[in-house]
């Protein structure tokens, strides 16, 4: 065979070698290894929303060979729901341990392409008022609402001082920072403010502001609610948030159950990546020969060394891959044999006296279903992973005891998913973290030789979100057809990309060692070194 370097001179015929015919079709010639694998165009690594989508922007482009592999029984990824009570006719309820909200719903010029989606195939989902809301601290309800306007002011000035950061290429500093400069100062002691606080920041982020980027995480929210409308809706589907994936790939896999191009309870275990191609392994022993692959494994997964590269993934991407930040927000469901709160009110802030962040945010779920989800993020996420649901359930129930300083009944039902041990996931979602610069987040995005990344986390403006991950995993999947189609593509109307993406080495720090002098308080200066 043919050397690597000699490969990588000429996609053309690179594209004949790999057996790349006319039509797109591709057919194996020669293995690229000695093992008998599966040949396939493109290798799609996991079945959430940017894997599907993958698959859907590839067959949009006419490349239809390809292969997806999905370690679940299921597509959804982080779309994830699961039966949990019961209601007045004794049938369980459907409840989403992953994504739940419609975030940013459309405009007339841009619209979300997950409420697209939604409205195609009629996903049930509610208006979800973020302003019904009640405040509560150890002594019942106290009324602080006017912390959250307060928030809300300082916030517009914020936003407005991280446009100015990003736009006049000045540092980033963290969301604490950002925050303070613009008017938000809470003491450590004033739990109502913490409280405030963490219902706008962490609840959004699962990150504290301590560990956000000021400019990105203001960005982040501006671009999805800004551009896309303020509004969030609640996802209540019986079918599960997930349908909306399934059916999107159902319009791929119009073979299915029985289709040769999507395995599901396929685990991978290692991929091999060179110039002329990737080989994926599974945990069946098979192995799956790919001219290329996307990877859409969640940010958790890559930092957890879950699967393994050969040869290891090159430093510029391992280096971005540690750098970013994976949150975990852990949603806990309780149903009670009655509804003890306040009908009229969707949300309930709950000030710890000692601790903030402890279990902070109470929502009741459908009308008469008696069940609430109190959600807790980061450090205490993992607390309550570590614990058991019933030492969980003591906890809320003292908290909800003092809340609504009534009785409170034993929960029929409790249950909650435990994000950060999920080998699937290892976390619920990505978060920016502060000194991290867009060509960071670049070398997280661009891919290594034949291997392509795509997800929620590898999206600059939209990580976190759904509809981050769905464009994602579409940009992925039409750029690797383009690609092999050797053409180039448009991104938006007069703007256009050929070849592969960029990636930065190395990202050089912004002092020079000649600002290390004495005059800088350095007590060295740089000629001494
Ligand atoms: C608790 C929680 C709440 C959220 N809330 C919202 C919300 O309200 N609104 C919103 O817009 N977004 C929300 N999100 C974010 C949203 O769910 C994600 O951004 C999105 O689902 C990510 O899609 P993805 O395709 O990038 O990754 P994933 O969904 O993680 O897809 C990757 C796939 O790869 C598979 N996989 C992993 N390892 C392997 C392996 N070794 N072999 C084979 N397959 C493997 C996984 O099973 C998974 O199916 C939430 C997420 C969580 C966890
Ligand atoms: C594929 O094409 C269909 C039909 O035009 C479109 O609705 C869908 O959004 C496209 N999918 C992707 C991922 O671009
Ligand atoms: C949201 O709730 C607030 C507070 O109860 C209420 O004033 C407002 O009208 C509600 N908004 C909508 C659209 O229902
Ligand atoms: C809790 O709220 C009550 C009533 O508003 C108030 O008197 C008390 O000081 C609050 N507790 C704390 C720790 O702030
Ligand atoms: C956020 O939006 C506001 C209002 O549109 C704008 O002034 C500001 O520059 C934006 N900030 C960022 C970080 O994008
Ligand atoms: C980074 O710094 C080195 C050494 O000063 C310089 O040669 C290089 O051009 C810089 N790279 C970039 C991308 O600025």
């Amino acid at each position: 065979m043919v050397g690597a370097e000699m490969y990588s001179s000429s996609l053309s015929f690179l594209l004949v070698a790999l057996g790349v015919q006319p039509g797109w079709g591709y057919v194996a010639q020669t293995p690229l290894t000695g093992e008998m694998c599966t040949q396939t165009t493109v290798a799609i690594l996991g079945g959430g929303m940017a894997g599907v989508a993958a698959a859907q922007a590839l067959n949009n482009a006419s490349v239809t060979d390809f292969i997806l592999l999905e370690t679940r029984e299921a597509l959804g990824g982080r779309v994830w729901h699961t039966d949990f009570g019961v209601d007045k006719e004794g049938n369980p309820y459907v409840v989403e341990f992953g994504a739940n909200w419609l975030q940013g719903l459309g405009s007339i010029d841009a619209i979300n392409p997950v409420w697209a989606l939604a409205q195609k195939y009629h996903l049930h989902n509610t208006y979800s008022n973020y302003s019904s809301l009640r405040t509560y601290n150890e002594t019942g309800e106290s009324d602080y609402r006017h912390l959250l306007d307060e928030y809300a002011r300082v916030y517009e000035i914020a936003a407005r001082e991280a446009g100015r950061i990003l736009m006049q290429n000045l540092q980033d500093q963290t969301a604490r920072t950002g925050l303070a400069l613009a008017g938000w100062r809470p003491r450590k002691n004033d739990m109502a403010a913490q409280a405030v606080e963490w219902w706008n920041w962490d609840w959004e982020d699962a990150s504290p502001p301590e560990t956000s980027s000021f400019v990105f995480g203001m960005a982040g929210e501006n671009l999805t609610f800004n551009q896309f409308g303020k509004a969030n809706h609640f996802v209540t589907d019986p079918r599960g948030y997930s349908t909306i994936i399934e059916q999107a790939a159902a319009t791929v896999f119009t073979d299915r159950p029985a289709s040769p191009r999507l395995r599901l309870n396929t685990h991978v275990t290692a991929i091999d990546h060179s110039p002329n191609g990737v080989t994926v392994h599974t945990r069946d022993g098979d192995c799956i020969e790919a001219a290329y692959a996307i990877c859409t494994f969640s940010l958790g997964v890559l930092q957890n060394h879950a699967v393994s590269f050969h040869p290891p993934l090159p430093k510029w991407k391992r280096t971005a891959i540690e750098k970013f930040n994976m949150g975990t927000y852990t949603k806990i469901f309780l149903q009670f044999p009655y509804t003890f709160w306040p009908t009229d009110t969707q949300f309930f802030l709950y000030a710890s006296p000692t601790t903030r962040g402890y279990y902070p945010i109470f929502q009741a779920f459908l009308p008469d279903s008696n069940i609430l989800v109190v959600t807790v993020v980061e450090e205490q996420a993992y607390r309550v992973e570590r614990q058991t649901t019933e030492q969980t359930t003591a906890e809320i129930l003292d908290v909800l005891r003092e809340m609504f300083q009534t009785e409170i009944p034993h929960p029929t039902a409790v249950t909650y998913p435990r994000w950060s041990q999920e080998p699937w996931a290892y976390g619920s979602y990505s978060n920016w973290p502060v000194g991290t610069t867009l060509e960071m987040h670049q070398n997280l995005r661009a891919n290594a030789g034949r291997l392509w990344f795509a997800g929620e986390a590898t999206s600059a403006p939209y990580f976190g979100f759904l509809h981050g991950a769905w464009f994602e995993g579409q940009e992925a999947g039409a750029h690797v057809a383009a690609l092999l189609q050797d053409r180039c593509i448009s991104l938006r109307e007069g703007e256009e990309t050929c070849g592969e993406r960029t990636h930065y080495e190395p990202l050089n720090g912004t002092t020079p060692l000649e600002a290390y002098s004495t005059v800088n308080g350095w007590p060295l200066s740089s000629t001494d070194w």
